[in-house]
């Protein structure tokens, strides 16, 4: 089974969102393997967003994932990374559809609530980086309901 790492960013724990993003992901059928509250360590945002260090909106994108606690997951299911993808729609919220996670929730792109690995090579990469140790391995009563 697939597996993706998925983040609420500060904006969306200061605004009570937790609960609610992780009841969609929850609806949807994936399954929380890993989860961990936490401020980042700077060191681990940069390699987190090793692809945008060069970017001009980089030390305002660090400043704002550093400004206060994220929740770090993982979830499995089938296509886990194009499924959280799908859910938390496009970067900029404006863009985003009504009913993802930033369509429904965000006002712009420098606070969008969320993020999630955008492949699944990603994924791996982001999960190693941020659960080294691993997570944890268990059956969902509802998986043999879920898929075919
Ligand atoms: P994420 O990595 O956070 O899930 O977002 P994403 O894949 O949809 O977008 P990405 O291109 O990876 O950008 C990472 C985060 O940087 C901020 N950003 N700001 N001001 C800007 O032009 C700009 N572009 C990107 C966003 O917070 C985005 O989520
Ligand atoms: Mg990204």
């Amino acid at each position: 089974m697939d597996r993706t790492f998925v983040m609420i960013k500060p904006d969306g724990v200061q605004r009570g969102l937790v609960g609610e993003i992780i009841a969609r992901l929850e609806r949807k059928g994936l399954k929380l393997v890993a989860a961990r509250f936490e401020r980042l360590p700077e060191e681990r945002v940069d390699r987190h967003y090793a692809e945008h260090l060069e970017r001009p909106f980089y030390p305002g994108l660090k400043q704002y994932i550093m400004s206060g606690p994220c929740l770090l997951m993982v979830v499995e299911g089938r296509d886990a990374a194009k499924v959280v993808r799908t859910l938390t729609g496009a970067t900029n919220p404006i863009e985003a559809a009504p009913g993802t996670i930033r369509g429904d929730f965000g006002l712009e792109i420098g606070r969008n609530v969320i993020h999630a690995a955008d492949s699944p090579e990603s994924a791996a990469r982001e999960i190693g980086i941020h659960f080294p140790d691993g997570v944890v391995e268990y059956d969902r009563i509802d998986a043999p309901v879920l898929y075919e």
